[in-house]
């Protein structure tokens, strides 16, 4: 079965064809940075506009790249949420109107289910259940895997998401958007040990978490510092890494609350390289297994929303004639798969 994916929650235009039996065929992305950059963030207006400017012509060019013709494509599946409702609009409205003129199927895809399930792109998978930590611009979860679709929340953050984090300490200290591969880069250059920040609710228990205080230490600490790049190449690395110690405590005591020993990192910020190095490092002193996607399937994609609407539509879901976008879908409200449909 061939599945035309179409991701378009916020500011990237993602295309994709995902085969059943072969795997991705072919992935486009359009990336609408330069756009939002003048506003320091994604202006939703724009955003859906510049959707509906580049859908098409990436579904040709994927098609193309794929060596497919529109007949091959036997399901639809697009992002219904979460994510900008006028935005998700565009990508629900072409998707359905294309199933409904080819006359396929199509599926209203979860985003986040979509990160969640993105590792399972690659040749190295993670078996059913196992922990993951999704963290991306809008969510921080830690979330309780036992099947595709049985999605049970035991840790999330209860203000900013991890990437707002990033994108809101990046604009304070006036580097650009998105904040994530700025603050990541810079960081490299600076010393985290220059300063000591807090590690936000980690003294008490439980699996919640807390990325806005933060935000508050660097704008203060940025306040009382000489304001010279070194100083502040130094908050961007203590930053960050207060922020990865913050969530390699939160997920090591998932792990032992649940008895798992495979952890999928998932979500833009999964692509952090201090993340990556230091739950490696963990993992492997552990005994864990340690799964995230691809670099480029870590950030929003079109290959994560064809391969998870490929599993829900090979399980014989489909979209009803009504017609729906959520801009808020929690993923503990998704329903499991049918096994061995
Ligand atoms: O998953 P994603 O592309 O979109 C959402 O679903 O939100 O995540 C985007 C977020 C942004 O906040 C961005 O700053 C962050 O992921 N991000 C990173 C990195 N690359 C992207 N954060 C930290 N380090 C990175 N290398
Ligand atoms: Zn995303």
């Amino acid at each position: 079965m061939k599945v035309l994916g179409i991701e378009t929650s916020c500011d990237e235009t993602g295309i994709a064809i995902y085969d059943t039996a072969k795997g991705l065929l072919a992935h486009v992305l359009y990336s609408q940075i330069d756009l939002h950059s003048e506003y320091g963030g994604v202006v939703p207006e724009l955003a859906s506009r510049d959707h509906i400017r580049r859908v098409i012509p990436l579904i040709e060019e994927v098609l193309a790249n794929a060596a497919c013709q529109k007949a091959d494509i036997d399901g639809i599946a697009y992002t219904a949420g979460p994510g900008l409702m006028g935005a998700l609009m565009v990508g629900a409205a072409i998707g359905r109107t294309l199933a409904w003129t080819w006359k396929i199927p199509s599926i209203g895809v979860n985003h986040m289910e979509g990160h969640l399930l993105a590792p399972l792109l690659e040749k190295n998978q993670p078996n059913f259940p196992f922990l993951a930590l999704l963290v991306s611009g809008g969510h921080s979860l830690i979330v309780d895997v036992k099947q595709v679709g049985d999605y049970t929340i035991i840790g999330e953050s209860l203000d900013d998401a991890v990437g707002e984090a990033f994108d809101k300490t990046a604009k304070l200290l006036e580097l650009g958007y998105p904040g994530g591969p700025i603050i990541s880069n810079l960081a490299e250059q600076g010393d985290a040990s220059a300063y000591k920040f807090p590690r936000p609710m980690t003294n008490r228990p439980g699996l919640d978490m807390s990325f806005s205080g933060l935000k508050t230490f660097v704008l203060n600490t940025w306040q009382d510092s000489d304001q010279s790049d070194t100083s502040k190449a130094n908050i961007a690395a203590a930053f960050q890494e207060a922020v990865v110690d913050t969530l390699l405590i939160k997920c090591k005591r998932a792990l032992k609350q649940t008895n798992y020993t495979q952890l999928v990192m998932a979500g833009g910020v999964s692509a952090n390289k201090q993340l990556r190095a230091k739950f490696a490092e963990y993992s492997q002193a552990n005994n864990l297994q340690l799964y995230y996607p691809q670099t480029q399937f870590c950030t929003d994609n079109g290959a994560m929303i064809a391969y998870a609407g490929a599993l829900r539509l090979e399980a014989g879901e489909q979209d009803d004639k009504s017609f729906q976008v959520k801009p808020r879908w929690p993923i503990s409200e998704l329903k499991a798969i049918k096994q061995n449909a």
